[in-house]
C-alpha cells in the first residue's frame, strides 16, 4: 500500500464516532507534526449535514479535540479519494463494502485492527447509550491512535 496520507472514519449515523476519530486523529498528527488529511462519513444519509452529537462534542472536547464536523453519507469518491478508509463495526464493514468499487476493499480496515492495549474488536455504538460509552469510544480512538502511528509512522516523534 502506498504512504498513507488521507484517512476516512465510517461510522453509521456519522454523528457519534467517525466524528470524534477524525477530530482525535486530527490532533494528534499535528502534534506529531504528521501531514495527514482526515474525514468522516456515515453508512446512513439520515443525519446529512448535522452537526455532531452534542454528548461526542462535549465528551471529546473535555479531552481537547474540537469536532467540527457536519454529516455526510459515503460516497462512491471517497474510495478513490481515501488512501485508507476505517470503520467502526462489522456492520460498518459490511455496509461499506456492500457499496465499494471492487478493487477497493484493501483500503477498508475495522479502526480496532489499529489497537495496541484495549482488547475491544469494535468500538461500540454510544447513541443510545451513557456518558461512559462515549468515553469510552475515545479511550478506544486515542488507543487506535497509538497503533495506527506505531504501524505507518514508526519513526514519528514520539
Ligand atoms: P454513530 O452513532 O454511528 O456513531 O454516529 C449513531 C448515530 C445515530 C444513529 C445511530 C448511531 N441513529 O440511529 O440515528
Amino acid at each position: 500500500m502506498k504512504q498513507v496520507q488521507k484517512v476516512l472514519f465510517v461510522c453509521l449515523g456519522n454523528i457519534c464516532r467517525s466524528p470524534s476519530a477524525e477530530a482525535v486523529f486530527r490532533k494528534k498528527a499535528q502534534q506529531e507534526g504528521l501531514l495527514l488529511k482526515f474525514d468522516s462519513a456515515g453508512t446512513l444519509d439520515y443525519h446529512q449535514g448535522e452537526k455532531s452529537d452534542p454528548r461526542s462534542i462535549k465528551h471529546a472536547e473535555q479531552r481537547g479535540y474540537a469536532m467540527t464536523h457536519l454529516a455526510r453519507q459515503i460516497r462512491q469518491s471517497d474510495f478513490i479519494e481515501f488512501d485508507l478508509i476505517l470503520v467502526m463495526d462489522q456492520k460498518n464493514l459490511k455496509d461499506v463494502k456492500a457499496v465499494a468499487p471492487s478493487g477497493s476493499f484493501e483500503k477498508i480496515k475495522m479502526l480496532t485492527d489499529y489497537k495496541k492495549s484495549k482488547d475491544m474488536d469494535h468500538i461500540p455504538d454510544p447513541y443510545y447509550k451513557e456518558a461512559q460509552d462515549f468515553e469510552l469510544v475515545l479511550d478506544l480512538i486515542e488507543d487506535a491512535w497509538l497503533g495506527f502511528k506505531a504501524h505507518h509512522f514508526p519513526s514519528a516523534r514520539p
